[in-house]
Order: C-alpha cells, then sequence, then structure tokens
C-alpha cells in the first residue's frame, strides 16, 4: 500500500509549555492533530479551573491561522486541590481529566502529590462525576529502581485506586512496559493506556550504547527491548483500550545537552511519519486509524473527527529538521534511526 486515508488524528498527551516555546511548536501539532490533551506541568502549574482557562486562551491564540485545533484541558492534581474547583472545569465543558504526578516523578512534578490519602476527596469526585484521572504512573520512592517504577506503581498505587474507586476512569499514560500493557489488558472497565511513538522505537540501548544520548531521555525511561515489543502488539492490536498519547515534551536544547539533562523527546513534527513506519514493519497499516484517531475519542466519550488526513508513501525520505528554532531556543526532534518514507499529505 503506499497512500491511506485516515481521521484526522489526535494527541492524547501533549506538552505545549508557554510563552515562546509554546509559539515555536503548537504548529507543529496543529498542522496534523485536530485536539490534543494538553499537560499541566508549567511553572506554576495548571492547578484551578481558572488557570485552565487562560492557558487555553494563551493556546489557542498561538495557533498558526488556518490551522483548526482544539486544546483539552486537564487540571494538575494536588494535595490542595479543590474539588468543587473540579466538578465545576468538568461540567462547565472546560477541563477533560486531571493529571497525577507523583511528587518528583518528572519535570516540574514537585507540587505532586505525596500523600494519595490527601487526594481522595477529588479523586471520590471525578468518579462520582465521571472526569478521568490521567496518570504518571511510577513511585519516586528512592529506593525502587528507576526501571521498576512503572511496576511497583501499579502494585503499590494504582491497584488499591482503583479497588477503592471502581468508578474512577483511569488513563494510565506513556506506559513503557509489558507489566503495563498486561494490567490494562487486564481490567474490564474503566482503565485504559496511551502509548507514545518514541516508545515504540527506542529502547535502553539507545540511552546509553556509545555514549549518553540525551536526547533519547525521557520519562517514564525507556526500557529492554521486550517491553518495546510488547508495546508494539499492544499499539497495533486494533484493542480500544491503546491509543496514542505522544507525550511530545520540548526542552531547548542546553537544558538537554548538559551535566543533568531534562526528560523528555520532541516527536511533534514526525510523529505521524514514523508512526507510519512502525505499523508497517508490524504489517499493521489497517490498525493505524484505530490507535491514532478512533481509539482515544472513543475512551474520553468525544466524537472521531470527520476530517481525514493521507498518507503517502514516498520513493525518497522525507526530510524532517534535525532541529527546529524557536524564540526560547533550538528543541532537538526525535532521530527515529530510520528513513521516513511516509509523509501526510
Ligand atoms: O519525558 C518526560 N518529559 N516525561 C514527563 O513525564 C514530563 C515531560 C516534560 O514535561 O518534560
Ligand atoms: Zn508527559
Amino acid at each position: 500500500m503506499s497512500s491511506l486515508s485516515i481521521r484526522r488524528p489526535d494527541d492524547w498527551h501533549l506538552h505545549l509549555r508557554d510563552g515562546a516555546m509554546l509559539e515555536g511548536v503548537i504548529g507543529d501539532t496543529s498542522r496534523h492533530f485536530a485536539r490534543a490533551i494538553i499537560m499541566p506541568n508549567l511553572v506554576p502549574p495548571v492547578v484551578t479551573t481558572d488557570d485552565a482557562r487562560a492557558y487555553r486562551e494563551r493556546i489557542l491564540k498561538a495557533v498558526p491561522q488556518g490551522d483548526r485545533f482544539e486544546p483539552l484541558m486537564t487540571l494538575y492534581l494536588t494535595e490542595h486541590t479543590n474539588p468543587d474547583d473540579v466538578e465545576e472545569g468538568k461540567r462547565s465543558g472546560l477541563i477533560t481529566a486531571v493529571k497525577l504526578y507523583p511528587a518528583g516523578a518528572t519535570t516540574n512534578s514537585h507540587g505532586g502529590v505525596r500523600d494519595m490519602e490527601k487526594a481522595m476527596p477529588v479523586l471520590e469526585r471525578m468518579a462520582k462525576v465521571g472526569l478521568p484521572l490521567c496518570v504518571h504512573g511510577e513511585v519516586t520512592t528512592p529506593e525502587v529502581d528507576i526501571f521498576d517504577r512503572e511496576k511497583v506503581f501499579i502494585d503499590t498505587v494504582l491497584e488499591p485506586l482503583r479497588k477503592r474507586l471502581p468508578e474512577l476512569k483511569v488513563t494510565m499514560e506513556h506506559v513503557t512496559t509489558e507489566d503495563g500493557i498486561q494490567y490494562i489488558r487486564s481490567a474490564d472497565r474503566n482503565l485504559a493506556g496511551s502509548i507514545t511513538t518514541h516508545h515504540l522505537i527506542i529502547n535502553r540501548n539507545d540511552i546509553l550504547v556509545g555514549g549518553i544520548q540525551p536526547h533519547y531521555y525521557c520519562l517514564p525511561v525507556a526500557k529492554r527491548e521486550n517491553h518495546r515489543q510488547a508495546l508494539r502488539k499492544a499499539a497495533v492490536s486494533g484493542d480500544a483500550r491503546f491509543f496514542l498519547g505522544t507525550d511530545s515534551a520540548p526542552h531547548v536544547d542546553p537544558l538537554k545537552e548538559c551535566a543533568c539533562g531534562c526528560a523528555g523527546i520532541y516527536t511533534s513534527i514526525n510523529t505521524m511519519s514514523c508512526l507510519a513506519h512502525v505499523f508497517e514493519q508490524e504489517d499493521a497499516l489497517d490498525k493505524l486509524e484505530a490507535f491514532t484517531s478512533l481509539n482515544g475519542p472513543a475512551w474520553y466519550g468525544l466524537p472521531a473527527n470527520e476530517e481525514r488526513i493521507t498518507l503517502v508513501k514516498r520513493d525518497e525520505p522525507v526530510e524532517f529538521p534535525t532541529k527546529i528554532s524557536t524564540g526560547a531556543g533550538p528543541v532537538t526532534v526525535f532521530d527515529p534511526k530510520f528513513p521516513l518514507l511516509w509523509d501526510v499529505t
């Protein structure tokens, strides 16, 4: 097959940042994606419905003329989040989900949740009003090995939470392990998972072999090859519980290429080309639309997009820039290490 028409995709996990960075990156998403769930880990974070409303306005202002793009807003869960404000955000249609960052898990997560007990009133209200919880599923206990953080989170945080609040809809974001995939598969309701583009392509060797490769470092960190294979199987399976959340997370190069580099990989610009390549490798191009355009909206109770995009396989690789320049500085683009032949027209 050399051409493929699918419904316009959505990105169910995206970092757009703010100010000059927002202006520099938004076009790479709005060019191909109709909607995206916007992560709230700004400095300071998006914690109230008013914060989210103001941030949404800034995003809409930055969308390039001619593009139609709908930001789906999230709130950053803290131990002081007000359940009434969250409910109001849901009822007004402004808030699509609430995001749980265990404190210290990743970029700008220090204001996240340390003691789950303190977040219970909000979580109970969310279960009651049908507002999904998006989780960064890693424990931050120093004793737990970074490669085991996802599994330990499932066993010690997620499973007890879901037992206690079976009505709470939970999205396990950026699943990176076979354990995560199995856990999602084992649940009959109210649990789904997003998978990033880069975790379908890299494993931990890409970060560590031949010198430290900061542009392949993200959180949750890429795992062993068997985990990447499990993610691929889930993504191409057509199983409605798995969908795309790119976790495209721009940082300027000086903050990646230093002694303590930030976590995050920038994939917005070439995600659809990378995914078409992966799905073709897996002989599953017919499942790409479910992953990028159908399963996510169904999970969040939204209609799939009516518009379509066409992917065309070229004879020569499509050239993407190795870096984009933003008003905040240069951002390195994810290099999948294979030629990208699929182009979005
Ligand atoms: O790699 C990551 N970057 N993982 C996250 O969870 C956060 C993100 C960011 O905001 O940079
Ligand atoms: Zn993220």
